[in-house]
């Protein structure tokens, strides 16, 4: 190992089943919109990918407001997967999302599997686009979503149907917390033809306002997301390295209340080879810049020439 490396010549270059990206640092979906709209606040470009929010084949207006209320570590929200829907998505979003020049990973969801295959089949013929993740993890729809994300035979039948009509893209699957056995799912989703996975998405959560007696979302639940969830991520993402990922050499973008660049390590030395952003980017939407910049000082520090080489390095404890 090379142990005077300098903040220049560290390497933070991650390859994710072959998708090249710059550094380890992307967007969680659906926390900055389809990309260009979050330019003035954040330069996307220096980023190693970038996620889009979950298109439908239709338009979705989503659920009734209040959809989102902050908890004491995290943000709970019910947005019900709105977005402008496929057509639009290729016609006014994709080509401004392209110019970003990084990776782009679509996020497809539906509410069955005809939907997602209709969804995906017309994504993967569109340029511009590296990798399609499929958001099977959804808590804030009553139908699709979280139902694939929860059942090993039916997220390995979903996963099976898209992956038949996919030929071009990359293909991600999103996974819940919200399980009993996330690595029977993780598990599930490989045999069915995943090549990354990523995790975890929310956690199924509630506030209630104890003066009005009610909940503060209109919908009563949601997921929740921000830095209550980090410890769950890490352990997710932990397993899933350990029991499955690694063996079948799937590489996991592990995401979850990450906010500051020693989260992204802690979730990289857990099993992640990327890491992404998603609520931080409310309290700071410089967030991942600054992740960035940690990773390299971290390097330097740690003489570690290339950050990669920390993925699933925890000391694994004494075994139980
Ligand atoms: C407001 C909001 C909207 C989200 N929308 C989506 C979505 O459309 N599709 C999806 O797969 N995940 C969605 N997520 C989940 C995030 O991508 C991420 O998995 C989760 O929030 C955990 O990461 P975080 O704690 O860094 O936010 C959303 C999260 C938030 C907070």
């Amino acid at each position: 190992m090379n142990t005077n490396a300098t903040m220049n010549e560290i390497d933070l270059s991650v390859n994710l089943a072959s998708i090249e990206m710059k550094n380890p640092i992307l967007t969680a979906s659906g926390t900055s919109g389809y990309g260009p709209e979050y330019l003035e606040y954040c330069d996307l470009t220096k980023l190693g990918a970038f996620t889009t929010k979950s298109i439908t084949l239709e338009e979705r207006l989503g659920n009734p407001p209040p959809r989102t209320v902050e908890t004491r570590a995290g943000l709970i929200n019910s947005i019900g997967l709105a977005n402008v829907g496929l057509e639009s998505f290729i016609e006014d979003k994709l080509p401004e999302a392209r110019k970003l020049g990084i990776p782009l990973f679509v996020n497809v969801a539906g509410k069955g599997i005809d939907e997602y295959c209709k969804v995906a089949q017309t994504l993967d013929k569109c340029d511009g686009i590296s990798a399609l993740e499929l958001n099977i993890s959804c808590p804030n729809v009553s139908e699709g979503g979280i139902e694939f994300g929860t059942n090993p035979k039916l997220a390995a039948e979903l996963v099976n149907a898209v992956r038949a009509v996919v030929k071009q893209k990359k293909l991600i699957v999103k996974l819940s917390p919200n399980v009993t056995d996330i690595v029977e799912i993780a598990h599930a989703v490989i045999q069915a033809g995943a090549e990354i996975l990523s995790l975890i998405n929310t956690l199924r959560g509630m506030a209630i306002d104890v003066e009005t007696k009610k909940p503060y979302i209109a919908r009563g639940f949601g997921g929740l997301s921000g830095p209550a969830i980090r410890p769950v991520a890490v352990y997710c993402i932990w397993q899933v390295y350990n029991k499955v990922a690694r063996k079948r050499d799937i590489p996991i973008i592990g995401m979850g209340g990450v906010q500051f660049a020693r989260d992204a390590i802690e979730l990289m030395l857990a099993g992640a080879s990327a890491v992404a952003v998603g609520t931080a980017m409310y309290i700071d939407p410089q967030t991942p810049i600054r992740i960035i910049e940690g990773l390299r000082e971290y390097c330097v520090r740690h003489n570690i020439p290339k950050i990669s080489e920390i993925v699933g390095c925890v000391d694994q404890p004494i075994a139980q």
